[in-house]
This record gives structure tokens, sequence and C-alpha cells, in this order.
């Protein structure tokens, strides 16, 4: 049967665009629907709206599928999994017992200790409990911590502080994260380089993708804002193939096992963002998902058909071996509306560029205007993604596209791929 595939993609930014691109290049995929619209996907996907829970269902009932790849992290956490298979239906991403590890911080450290997974040790706090607060306050004065709001907050509720009055501050001010905050982690500041290493999982195994970087800073050098991501590479220099297998196991694995163990079993990308300190590496954060930008790096890289790995881990049955990945390097960097990442300006006109041999672009915030022009639609615009035999051509093959998709007041990187984080 895996050889004739009904795919349902959720979700229509960057990395869905990405994941769309790769299943339409796998042999197995006779079918391809997606629930929400992007400019960017070809004309062989069949878009067919939907949003809440019950009409995605509904979708992968009408459209008959085998199998349902979700994206974002959101629904999964709404239980859009739970949904999916209770209606019969393999759904690569958890269940929403399983996502917790992302929409919790305080959750996801419990899962950690119990497991013997190596992170930054965190004191967990109620602050509205004087007694937590007073806790708080005296780890605050020490220095050199980094406060975590536990729950979503727009990718906002983490204040790394190296002075006591500055962490007493941020403690202070932790309520403007609002239900989020109704827990707070104050976690000892590590040190060192951050990389991405992403699992797939089929609730017992785990096989390890190549690592990847993401530059999250809105300017060159790591300076300015902090957005959802301006560029990825992959691999990253520092964690080889054989390294990314070896971390897996120490890192990803004993979450899986501790997940099952508590009968939740998490079933599809576990990603791990690490910080390489002297003493080894660390987990900072799981999510549940792909990263964005970073899976149109992986995408880009891919080279076996993705099928059976995808649904073997929905299906709870991982193949045996590893996937294949070419051996160069992606770098995907993203073009930004003008005003991100407060106020994305929309509306704005799009040239349609080129897209020469390795390259291929990704849209992440596109839209068609009534006149039928591409036009910008949010913040993170375009996912420009060169492929090469090494970093520095595939570099070099975004950075020489670019210039045929920019509009009016884009923002990119000049430096994604070169170090600088
Ligand atoms: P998180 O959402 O937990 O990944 O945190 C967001 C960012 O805050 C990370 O990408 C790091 O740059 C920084 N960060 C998080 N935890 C720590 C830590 N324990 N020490 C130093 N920096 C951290
Ligand atoms: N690029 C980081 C993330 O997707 O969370």
């Amino acid at each position: 049967m895996e050889d004739r595939v009904r795919v349902m993609v959720v979700g229509g930014g960057g990395r869905e665009h990405a994941l769309v691109w790769r299943l339409l290049r796998s042999p197995s995929v006779t079918h391809l629907v997606a629930t929400t619209p992007n400019p960017g996907f070809p004309e062989r996907v069949h878009v067919d709206p939907a949003s809440e829970i019950e009409a995605i269902v509904a979708v992968a009932r009408r459209h008959e599928v085998d199998l349902v790849v979700v994206g974002p992290e959101a629904p999964l956490a709404a239980g859009l999994a739970d949904a999916v298979e209770e209606a019969g239906f393999p759904c690569f991403g958890p269940r929403a017992a399983a996502a917790a590890l992302e929409t919790s911080k305080a959750f996801a450290k419990e899962i950690m200790r119990a497991a013997g997974v190596p992170t930054a040790t965190a004191l967990v706090v109620d602050p509205t409990d004087p007694a937590q607060l007073l806790a708080a306050e005296e780890r605050c004065r020490r220095g050199r911590v980094v406060l975590k709001a536990d729950g979503l907050a727009a990718g906002k509720g983490v204040v790394v502080c190296r002075e006591g009055e500055e962490a007493l501050e941020a403690l202070r001010t932790m309520s403007r994260f609002g239900e989020a905050a109704a827990r707070v982690l104050l976690e000892d500041l590590l040190e060192g380089p951050e990389v991405s290493l992403f699992a797939l999982s089929d609730g017992e195994r785990t096989i390890a993708l190549p690592s990847a970087q993401d530059h999250k800073t809105l300017l060159d050098g790591g300076r300015g804002p902090n957005t959802g991501g301006m560029g990825a590479y992959a691999p990253c220099p520092l964690v080889d193939r054989q390294t990314a297998g070896a971390w897996v196991q120490q890192l990803h694995q004993p979450v899986v096992e501790e997940l099952a163990r508590r009968g939740t079993p998490f079933r599809g990308v576990l990603f791990a963002g690490l910080m390489l300190t002297e003493d080894g590496p660390r987990v900072l954060e799981y999510n549940v998902r792909f990263g964005d930008p970073e899976c149109q790096a992986l995408m880009a890289l891919w080279e076996d058909d993705p099928v059976p790995w995808l649904l073997g881990a929905a299906r709870g049955m991982l193949p045996n071996g590893e996937p294949v990945f070419a051996e160069g390097s992606a770098c995907c960097v993203v073009l930004a509306s003008a005003g991100y990442p407060e106020t994305p300006r929309k509306g704005v006109p799009i040239p349609r560029g080129e897209e020469p041999e390795g390259v291929v672009v990704f849209h992440a915030g596109t839209a068609v205007d009534p006149q039928g022009r591409l036009v910008t639609a949010g913040g993170r615009v375009l996912g420009i993604t060169g492929r090469g035999a090494d970093l520095e051509e595939a570099r070099c093959r975004a950075y020489a596209a670019l210039p045929s998709w920019a509009f009016e007041g884009e923002q990119h990187r000049t430096d994604i791929g070169g170090g600088a984080r």
C-alpha cells in the first residue's frame, strides 16, 4: 500500500510549503490535499480549506487520505492528532498530551528530569504563592538566570538575565504574559552555540535527521529583536550525522520512552533546541514539530522517499535504517516584510523571481490580491533556499537568486549560514 498514498498536509506557511514540495516529489504520493491555501503550492495540490478540528477531519474523510502530516504546533496542542487518529487516520504529529512538551516548559522540565536528559537546572514557581515567590527572588539575586513563562507566549516569554537586578525586574513583570506565566521557570544561564536537532519517533523508537541551525535575530551578527527565524541551514558543521545519531539516543530517545511509560506516546518529529556547552549538549526546549525555517533546509536535502518514514512514524512502526539525505548543504534565507517583526506591511507586490538550478523558493506569507498580483501577507514572506555541494555553494545560490524576488521594503540577513547567529 505504501506505493500509493494519499496525503493531507495541515498548515500553510513556509515549513508546510517545503513539506508539500518534498512530498510531491515522492513516487508514493498519488494525491495531496492541503487545508490551508498557499500561493506557492503547485497546481497538483488540492486545496480544501479548513481550520477547525472537525472540519480538518472532514477533509481527511472526503479525500480518503492514508496519512495526515501536521506542520504547526497549535493544532496539535488543540488535539488535532487525537481527533484524526480517533477517526481512523494515521497522524504524523503527536496527540495533545505529548504536545504538552512544547506548550508547557514546566512539563518538559519534569519529563527531562524523569528521563535523565541533560538540561539547565531550573526552579519552577507559582509567583502568586508568597513562599515560592521568595525562593524565586532569592534565585534572581544570584544572577546568571533565565526566566521563562511556562506556557506559549508568542516566542517572547524568555528573558535572559546576567545581573540580579535585571532578573528581579524580569520576575516582577512576568505577569504581562498572563496565563502563560501562571508558572515561571528560573533556569541556570548556559552558554554556547545553539543547534536544532530533529528525531522522527514512532512512539517507541527514534531516528535522527541531520542537524540544523537557525538565525533568530532580525539583523546580521545576532543583533536586533528576536524573530520566528530569519534563515537556517543544514547540516550544522558542529554536529555531523554520526554525532546527531548519538545525541538523539541521549536527548530524544529517553523522552520518547518516558512518554510511552506514561501512556502518551509521541509520534511525529521531536525537535530539541540544544545549547552546546563546554560540558556537552544541553536541551533548552522541545518542540513537537519541524522547525521553521529549518524544515525548508532539511526538505531540500531529503533524498529517499520520505513517505515510508512519515507514515511509519504515524503508524507506530518506523522502518529500519536511516533516511537518506544529500551529502551537501542547504541554506534558506528569509525575505521578511517591512516592519517585521512588530508590524509587517501587507499587500506589497512581490516580483515573481527566478528559481535557477539548485534553488527552490518557499512561500511563507504571500497572497494573491484581487488584481492577481502576488503580494506580502505576513511577516516572513519567502524562504529562498539554495542547495549545493557544500554550505558555501548553497549560500551563494540562495543569495544570487534573492534580488530577483526582492519587494519594496523587504528585510533579509546577509550572513545566513555564515557562522554569526
Ligand atoms: P526557549 O524558548 O526555551 O528555547 O528559549 C529561547 C531562547 O532563549 C533560546 O534560543 C536561547 O537563546 C535562550 N535561552 C533559553 N534557555 C537558556 C539558558 N538556560 N541559558 C541561556 N540562554 C537560554
Ligand atoms: N526555527 C525555530 C522554530 O521553529 O521554533
